[in-house]
């Protein structure tokens, strides 16, 4: 297994102004999963007075669950949080707390525990925030995929009645296992995850990084690195270019695989599941080979049969590997077995932050690609023929990007080559490439 890896992290990554996950340890692997965020985020470099006691007599102390006040955050900078939870520590003051914060600008992904310091009691508001609440009672429970159960913030929990959401913000809200070892990584994870209530006490898990068994101690894992015979995900091999090779892992077959994938995933989705049956799914888990096997980048998972004509159910590529165009080659891939199947696919929703990202900067190329080349007119329907995109997730790309007119009824592609250019431009870099000659694959049939 060697040491655990600490790649150096880019300036884009850990620049002075772009926050990280993952906190103050500076052995672990970084990523740059919230360099969006921090330009709407409010900043203030006032320096609290911090008087402690003070508050203390005045009754502010211990906070309340659920108060604003500004907190010092990593960039040295006050940012507005909500307590979430608070525990006590050892000290012989008993009103000595921590709290649990979330950065309200940020992402849930940010959110962690602080020390009292960090507080700037002066900006206290003691006034309970109820707008959760109100949100969450006047939801109503709609038809969507009654199978599920969908995690965290209110945005993607419409099918959750009232009081099932309350319930699941109450068991989630607090991150239970702080990181993981995986392979090479040490992985500061981002979100709550449902692991067995045996694992509950660790803030650390070992995974055997092809099993994707979990451990709660470095020694376990050890012995089990020596028993493991795998080398690669359990599964079919059907895609390899270069050092780049892709595993179709069906969820009936390996199900244990399929519930350690999950659990692991949930550590970086905040919005997905992990109640369904992992029978109903096909798992494709990308990986980097080298001589020592086959080192999973990332993944996605793949209803055998969807009734909504997804292509994709849940994406991730794990922290050290983001942003080197990973993403969009899982997006890329999951069009091409669409393709494959004569089927346009979409994305189920509700997408996160990172995935309306990666898949509108997916979306953007491919179009505006095939735009370019093509000066005659091109309606959305042969643009979903070709991409395999849903004519929806077309027309609502293009319309993001103004190159959609409403003329006579009919919906026109404005395709001014200039227009595309700055577009294209503006949209990032393409990602890896798929080279569809290497895809070896026939769509899922039930067998027997
Ligand atoms: N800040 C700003 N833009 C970003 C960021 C970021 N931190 N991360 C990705 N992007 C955007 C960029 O436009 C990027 O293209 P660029 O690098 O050319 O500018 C594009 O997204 C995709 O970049 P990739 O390198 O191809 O994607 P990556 O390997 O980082 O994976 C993914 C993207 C899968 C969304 C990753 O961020 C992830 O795993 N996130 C956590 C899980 C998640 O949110 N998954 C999507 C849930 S929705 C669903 O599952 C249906
Ligand atoms: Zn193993």
């Amino acid at each position: 297994m060697g040491s655990i890896e600490t790649p150096p992290p880019t300036a884009e990554e850990n620049g002075p102004t772009t926050p990280t996950c993952n906190g103050n340890n500076k052995q672990q692997q970084t990523h740059s999963g919230d360099g969006l965020e921090i330009s709407a985020a409010p900043t203030s470099e006032k320096t609290p007075e911090n008087d402690v006691s003070k508050k203390r007599k005045t009754g502010v102390l211990p906070l309340e669950v659920g108060t604003r006040v500004m907190c010092r955050w990593r960039d040295g900078k006050y940012h507005p949080v909500k307590v979430i939870e608070r525990r006590k520590i050892v000290s012989s003051d008993p009103n000595d707390y921590e709290y649990y914060v979330h950065y309200t600008e940020f992402n849930r992904r940010l959110d962690e525990w602080v020390k009292l310091e960090q507080l700037d009691l002066d900006s206290v508001e003691t006034d309970v925030d109820e707008k959760v609440e109100d949100k969450a009672t006047s939801l109503k429970m709609t038809r969507h995929q009654k199978r599920k159960i969908d995690e965290t913030h209110v945005e993607g929990h419409e099918e959750l009645d009232a009081a099932s959401l309350r319930e699941h913000e109450e068991f989630t809200k607090v991150k239970n296992i702080a990181t993981i070892e995986l392979g090479r990584y040490e992985i500061e994870t981002w979100y709550f995850s449902p692991f067995p209530p045996e694992y509950n006490d660790s803030l650390k898990l070992y995974f055997c990084e092809f099993c994707l068994n979990f451990m709660k101690r470095k020694e376990q894992l050890q012995r089990h690195m020596r028993k493991c015979d795998l080398k690669h995900p359990p599964g079919d091999e059907i895609y390899r270019c270069g050092t780049l090779s892709m595993f179709e892992v069906d969820g009936k077959k390996n199900k244990v695989y399929g519930q350690n994938l999950c659990y692991l995933a949930k550590l970086f989705l905040d919005h997905k599941t992990l109640y369904y049956d992992v029978d109903l799914f096909l798992f494709y888990v990308l990986c980097e080979c080298d001589d020592r096997g086959c080192h999973m980048v990332g993944y996605f998972s793949k209803e055998k049969h969807s009734e909504e004509s997804y292509n994709l159910a849940c994406i991730l590529t794990l922290p050290p590997y983001q942003r080197k165009g990973y993403g969009k080659f899982l997006i890329a891939f999951s069009y091409e077995l669409s393709k494959k199947e004569g089927k346009v696919g979409t994305p189920e929703r509700p997408l996160s932050d990172l995935g309306m990202l990666s898949y509108r900067g997916y979306w953007t190329r491919v179009l505006l690609d095939i735009l370019k080349k093509h000066k005659s007119n091109i309606s959305i329907k042969e643009l979903s023929d070709m991409t395999a995109i849903k004519a929806d997730d077309i027309l609502s790309t293009l319309q993001s990007l103004d190159l959609i007119q409403y003329r006579k009824g009919q919906h026109a592609i404005c395709a001014d080559p200039k227009v595309l250019d700055r577009h294209l431009k503006a949209a990032g870099r393409g990602g890896l490439e798929v080279d569809v000659s290497k895809l070896i694959w026939t769509p899922y049939k039930e067998q027997g």
